[in-house]
């Protein structure tokens, strides 16, 4: 039975592993932005990775301002960045 996940980053297709948090599935996908800030719009990526400093937050499945350090990667789950 393989591990491998598969999920949406900004509409692109990607794998993950079954017990991954978001953000490394991202990371290991060598997706570093995951979001800009509102005033600057400067990139921001994995920054505690506990769930301290929400410069990982996205949009997932629809709902805004999610941590993806602290939410596990699922099946065919649609992950945004947030603007
Ligand atoms: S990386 Fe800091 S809250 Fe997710």
């Amino acid at each position: 039975m393989s591990n491998d996940i598969s999920f949406f980053f900004n509409g692109e297709k990607f794998t993950g592993a079954k017990g991954q948090s978001i953000a490394a599935a991202l990371i290991a996908n060598e997706q570093r932005e995951l979001r800009r800030t509102r005033f600057g719009e400067e990139p921001r990526s994995i920054f505690c990775g506990i769930g301290i400093c929400f410069d990982c937050v996205v949009t997932i499945d629809g709902v805004a301002n999610q941590r993806a350090c602290l939410i596990e990667i699922s099946s065919d789950m649609n992950v945004e960045s947030s603007l």
